[in-house]
């Protein structure tokens, strides 16, 4: 079938949701290819801390009101370390900003049920999506709809919010982007367990055998991560062995310890930073993870995939209102400027706050030195908050 839209967007993720809707209010049409069901990607487990310019980007554009009843607003969080815990202040540090957690199979859930509302086209289950054309005026893309009829799609432009395992980036040819990467030699096993919360606050702990994050989801259910190796195999560690893990990292001198409670996830995820650069191939514009990765320790993916929408679906809105195309040329320079922050951020917290393989006690004692002048430096404490409560968008 021959189908046309303005903005052909692949990706039901954070950031192709959040730019069909914002598109959407500004009168602009786009059809979203999904390959994953309604229910898998509802139902997938992903980051947890929103930013308040994403919380306020949620609410204008009027998917916030499940996120203002059940999110949870943080305003600070524990930097645990030396068997000491100090708090960074966000509203303090920030003229008044904190974050909210709210999961983000909950945003997805809340854009999904405001993008069909108002009539949004998003096609689930998409196979062999495919982009064709894009140096030209008509870019396309084809597909497979669920009843495995071909589709091709003439638009205006692509955006490609497919991920970091997506098509859209390798459907560039090599040459015309430079890839930035950088790889941590750990993962993160990440559990969700039926429990009251631990603690009121995040906990990040620095620990010899390795990071501890300490987070929640709901007063019912919490969600935390240990430091491991890469390749950690899940079956190596039944619910005991875990406990215990937890249990050794989060000593304090006070003997704290985490409640504990029936485990029903397990997973271990990877760490690296990727930034590609531009994040733009003629009229395929990249947003949200496909042109960009950050380690999980600064909470900041999902983010820069709702700053990358925003300043994408301006950039169409100038384009389509004024035919101005000088926002679409800056999209890329703009968006990077952030994202190179939040790399910056991502790296830090992860460097400061991780044990490295074979690590002397030389870097362990620079790691501690950190630590204790981040939270005993009012200066050193504010740079952490503003980075974490999130950077503005430059204009
Ligand atoms: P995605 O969410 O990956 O969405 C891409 C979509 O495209 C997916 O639905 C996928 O199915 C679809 N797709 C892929 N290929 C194709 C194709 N060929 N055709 C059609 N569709 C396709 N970030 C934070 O900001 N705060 C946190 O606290 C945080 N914690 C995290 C914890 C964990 C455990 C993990 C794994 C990540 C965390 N992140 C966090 C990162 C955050 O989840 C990602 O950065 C975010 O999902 C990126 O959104 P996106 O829309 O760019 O991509
Ligand atoms: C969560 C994930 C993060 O990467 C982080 O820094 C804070 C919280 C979470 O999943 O709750």
């Amino acid at each position: 079938m021959a189908l046309r839209t303005q903005v052909g967007i692949i990706g039901a993720g954070p950031a192709g949701l959040l730019l069909s809707h914002i598109l959407h209010l500004q009168g602009i049409e786009s059809i979203v290819l999904e390959k994953s069901s309604r229910d898998d990607v509802e139902a997938i487990i992903k980051a947890g801390v929103l930013e308040q310019g994403t919380v306020d980007l949620m609410i204008a554009i009027g998917a916030g009101e499940r996120l203002m009843k059940e999110g949870m607003r943080h305003e600070g969080i524990i930097l645990r370390f030396s068997g000491r815990d100090e708090r960074i202040d966000f509203p303090a540090l920030t003229d008044g900003k904190s974050v909210m957690i709210y999961a983000q199979h909950d945003v997805i859930k809340d854009l999904i049920e405001a993008r069909l509302e108002s009539g949004g086209d998003i096609r689930f289950e998409a196979r062999d999506v495919s982009v064709y054309d894009l140096d030209s005026d008509a870019p396309k893309i084809r597909f497979r709809g669920k009843e495995g009829e071909v589709n091709e799609i003439s638009c205006d432009f692509i955006a490609g919010c497919d991920g970091s395992q997506g098509v859209c980036r390798p459907s560039i040819p090599a040459g015309a982007l430079n890839v930035y990467e950088r790889l941590y030699p750990f993962g993160w096993f990440g559990i969700l367990c039926k429990a009251p919360p631990s603690s009121d606050e995040l906990i990040y702990a620095m620990h010899e055998r390795g990071f501890v994050l300490v987070s929640t989801r709901s007063p019912e259910i919490q969600r935390m991560y240990f430091q491991c190796e890469p390749t950690e195999r899940l079956d190596n560690w039944s619910d005991d062995r875990i406990w215990a893990e937890f249990r050794a990292r989060l000593q304090t001198r006070d003997g704290w310890a985490p409640k504990e409670g029936p485990i029903f996830s397990k997973t271990v995820i990877g760490m690296r930073s990727m930034v590609v650069e531009p994040m733009r191939y003629g009229r395929l514009f990249l947003a949200g993870d496909s042109a960009h990765v950050v380690p999980p320790t600064g909470a900041k993916g999902l983010n820069l995939a709702a700053s990358d929408a925003q300043i994408l679906a301006r950039a169409f809105a100038a384009y389509y209102k004024a035919r101005r195309s000088d926002l679409l040329g800056q999209y890329s320079a703009t968006a990077l400027r952030r994202v190179w922050k939040a790399t910056r951020f991502s790296w830090w917290m992860t460097s400061m706050l991780h044990t490295f393989p074979g690590a002397d006690v030389f870097q362990r004692r620079l790691q501690l030195a950190e630590l204790d002048y981040v939270t005993g430096s009012r200066v050193a404490c504010a740079a952490l908050a503003e980075n974490y409560v999130g950077l503005p968008i430059e204009q």
